[in-house]
């Protein structure tokens, strides 16, 4: 018989456009462990709410999101991607979370400290239980594995207390789930200005997004910092040099970037050229996605059908985590 494969679970959260570095960051990883394990992945509107509470663009949101996880190779045939508001049982798990969960460890989560001094008017309930709400979506499919960046580990680690809280009081229901990578590192995805990774709250034309048009592409890859070049065979490369040797890692061909470090080694480089190469080499890997993300967007029959599909998947995983869950509180009466 076939072993069952192993569960994962993640949420995106549906603000903000996909960049680079989300995509070599999270998206590529989702899409690797599609192949591997049991996936569920999740739109976190529910989540979204604690900060945006005025849903007029929520919809528009919620179906970007999903064109461009899709467009970037998900397939909603083989994980579960549906939205966290379409699975009822998620609400109810996270009530009988919030009994396990203390007011003095939540205020002390540094994403609820963050928030607190951004938005100091709107210090509501569901911010400061928005790591026990995250618990909910992942022990609910009794996942063991959580394809998450670093800025989650505080988060994971809460998830792993509450379901250890949970086992503990009331019996062994839930694994502890844990973060997880392919290889240990992380791939990084500079920024082009020369400071940092690519993220969508610092200089907007440092980054590159996946609904950027091909001129947009074309402009902000020729603005990206350089210099007049070497003039020592073999010197080192400045961080904003190395950087552009980084984007080309994960665009451009082995020959491409083999012509332009032995040009750099030998003091010949010219870095208009290496610019242009890496522009057109970053207009054909986006431009697919860009144009496959557009027409699925544009496809609102379809997208119901995708969340349709995957809440039926991620009902069947919750209805038969919540019948234990029940159970073992002791909710069952007859
Ligand atoms: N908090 C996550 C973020 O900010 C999104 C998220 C919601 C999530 N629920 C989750 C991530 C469950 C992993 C598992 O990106």
């Amino acid at each position: 018989m076939e072993k069952r494969k192993e569960i994962v679970m993640s949420g995106i959260r549906p603000t903000g456009f996909l960049h680079l570095g989300n995509y070599f960051g999270a998206v590529r990883n989702y899409v690797r462990m599609q192949e591997d394990f049991e996936c569920y992945f999740m739109v976190a509107d529910l989540h979204s709410l604690t900060t945006h509470p005025d849903t007029k663009e929520l919809k528009a949101n919620v179906h970007r999101v999903l064109a461009e996880n899709i467009a970037c190779g998900l397939d909603p045939d083989k994980v579960a991607l549906y939205c966290q508001s379409h699975i009822y049982e998620t609400a109810e798990l996270y009530l009988y979370l919030n009994m396990l969960a203390y007011k003095g460890e939540l205020e002390k989560t540094v994403t609820f400290k963050d928030k607190v001094r951004q938005h100091p008017d709107n210090v509501n309930a569901g911010l400061l239980t928005y790591p026990v709400l995250q618990t909910a979506d992942i022990i609910l499919h009794r996942a063991l594995y959580v394809p998450v960046g670093k800025d989650q580990e505080q988060h994971l680690e809460m998830a792993r207390n509450f379901a250890n809280r949970f086992n503990h009081r009331y019996g062994d229901v839930f694994p502890e789930p844990q973060a997880f990578n392919y290889g240990s590192e992380l791939v990084k995805v500079p920024s082009l200005d020369g400071v940092g990774k690519m993220s969508k709250s610092e200089n907007q034309y440092a980054t590159l997004y996946l609904s950027d048009d091909d001129e947009l592409i074309r402009k902000k890859v020729m603005k990206a910092k350089t210099d007049s070049g070497p003039t020592v065979p073999g010197s080192p490369k400045p961080d904003y040099i190395e950087n552009i040797f980084l984007l080309m890692n994960l665009v451009s061909s082995e020959e491409v970037i083999k012509k332009f470090e032995e040009d750099y080694n030998q003091c010949t480089i010219r870095y208009g050229d290496m610019k242009k190469q890496l522009a057109e080499d970053m207009v054909n890997f986006i431009s697919p996605i860009r144009e496959k993300a557009e027409s699925i967007r544009n496809d609102e029959r379809y997208l119901q059908e995708v969340m349709e599909k995957g809440a039926a998947k991620a009902r069947i995983s919750a209805k038969a985590t919540m019948e234990l869950v029940r159970e073992a509180i002791g909710l069952k009466y007859f």
